[in-house]
């Protein structure tokens, strides 16, 4: 008896001979999926996508051994590769993601020949929707549709706050990252974060939602670039009917590990022949799978128009940053001239200010050199008082020498003072050389005297005041 192995036909199975296998695809080759494409079988195709399909635009994937991200992040000091998204990490310690994320951020890349598929098939109106784990955004580049594109990590087309969830502008978290700066919510002060799915975090509720009613209608999954090994979204080739045909199209294998993965080698995993793949790069398979669908032209055309589109888009890009980079240096140049002319016209104030403070000085000394003078001069004057003074001391001593008024003795005094004299002479008294008759003329003749002064006085001009 034959070995059950040897028979395409029938086969054992946990010791029991089973139905003919049932071949969805005639074998696991690129060309019995692109007949089955042809064959019109396949109108709700879902493409679900990861790095590999950009590592021929210049970004690197995550896992290939030497060549992918998470070996080359020595430079970030991390406790292990995958930290760098990894939320609890980052809560902590963002900087290494920010660091990263100047490297990842979107604007300098093309999409790949392989990212035109998605146009392509959506345009013959096969595709039901792209799933991808990249957050590159290229996918939009190629004029896909947004409703056919679920960006299952994120992107970085949209920004957060991780704690008041808060949509932030996405432009001003890019100057943020290009700065090298770390961003914080203007409103509560968290982190920022461009809204990729980091591990630990839930997946964007639109890829539960679509997931859920997209891949029972499925009728063809073709795999690219993706190692398969994050979950849920690997778990997603799972979730496709057991009549669905898959391909794979990737450098190495991947996705036979978990329960309902791939069965390339015909392990009779499944009742249904129905896995494919191709491995090798994901341009020459897609090349190579459209050429066999009589779309190699096609595909083609769109990815040299999208090249131009590109171009121009590039060009205009960077006619609007020099435009801009001109305008920031006119500013900056106007700017400097301004604060030129202010430090001028400040130097030139202080310059003045320092000059008529010297002049005040200098008004000032001359002014108290010319007070000093003029006092010499006015020194008469100003000791007029004092002259005054003695002038009056010198005009007392002149009042004096002239009888004044108040010195006078009043005639009436005078008459008392002669009458008391004359009334004291004792007639009796008389001597040989004094007689009372002498005295009575002595005392008339003073009294004639006195009289005559008085009255002189009385008559005298006053002297002048002064
Ligand atoms: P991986 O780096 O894990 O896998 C990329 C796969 O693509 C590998 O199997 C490569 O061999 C293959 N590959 C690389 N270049 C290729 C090419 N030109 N043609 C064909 N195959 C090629 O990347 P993903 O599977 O996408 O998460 O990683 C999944 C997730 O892990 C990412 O989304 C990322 C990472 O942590 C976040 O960004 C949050």
């Amino acid at each position: 008896m034959a070995s059950p192995r040897s028979s395409a036909k029938t086969r054992l199975q946990k010791g029991k001979i089973v139905e003919p296998r049932v071949h969805i695809l005639k074998d696991g080759s690129l060309s019995a999926v692109a007949e089955y494409i042809k064959e019109g079988k396949a109108k709700n195709i879902i493409v679900m996508s990861g790095a590999g399909i950009s590592t021929a635009a210049g970004i690197k994937d995550f896992r290939s051994p030497g060549t992918g991200l998470y070996d080359d992040l020595e430079k970030y000091n991390l406790p292990y590769p995958e930290a760098v998204f990894d939320i609890s990490f980052f809560k902590d310690n963002p900087s290494p993601f920010f660091r990263l994320a100047k490297e990842l951020l979107p604007g300098r890349y093309r999409p790949t020949f392989t990212h035109y598929l998605l146009p392509l098939l959506a345009r013959k109106g096969l595709l039901l929707r792209s799933y991808t784990q990249n957050i590159d955004m290229l996918e939009r580049l190629t004029g896909l549709d947004d409703e056919l594109l679920v960006e299952a990590h994120g992107s970085f087309a949209t920004s957060q706050c991780i704690k008041c969830e808060v949509v932030t502008d996405s432009k001003w978290v890019r100057k943020h990252i290009l700065k090298s700066s770390i961003p914080y919510c203007e409103t509560c002060g968290g982190l920022v974060k461009p809204t990729i799915t980091f591990f630990g975090e839930d997946l964007p509720a639109r890829f539960g939602r679509l997931a859920l009613q997209d891949f029972k209608k499925c009728d063809l999954l073709i795999v690219l670039g993706t190692s398969l090994q994050v979950e849920p979204f690997n778990r997603l080739i799972t979730r496709v009917g057991p009549e669905c045909p898959r391909l794979l199209i990737n450098r190495e294998k991947a996705g036979e590990e978990m329960h309902g993965g791939f069965d390339f080698d015909d392990k009779w995993k499944y009742p249904t022949v129905r896995d494919a793949v191709f491995l090798g790069n994901c341009d020459d398979g897609v090349r190579e799978l459209a050429k066999l669908c009589g779309w190699e032209g096609e595909l083609q055309a769109m990815f040299e128009a999208g090249n131009i589109e590109m171009q121009i888009a590039e060009e205009m890009e960077a006619l609007s940053l020099a435009a801009e980079l001109e305008e920031a240096v006119a500013v900056a140049n106007e700017a400097e001239k301004e604060a030129e002319e202010e430090a001028e016209e400040k130097a030139e104030k202080e310059a003045k200010k320092g000059a008529r403070k010297e002049a005040k000085k200098e008004i000032e000394k001359e002014t108290k050199r010319e007070a000093k003078k003029e006092a010499v001069a006015v020194e008469p004057e100003t000791k007029r008082p004092l002259q005054k003074k003695e002038e009056g001391k010198e005009k007392e001593g002149r009042q004096k020498e002239t009888p004044a008024e108040k010195d006078v003795p009043s005639e009436d005094d005078v008459v008392q003072q002669l009458s008391e004299r004359l009334l004291s002479t004792d007639l009796n008294a008389a001597s040989e050389t004094f007689t009372a008759a002498d005295e009575i003329l002595a005392v008339s003749t003073e009294s004639v005297v006195v009289v005559t002064t008085i009255v002189d006085t009385k008559e005298a001009p006053k002297p002048a005041q002064v």
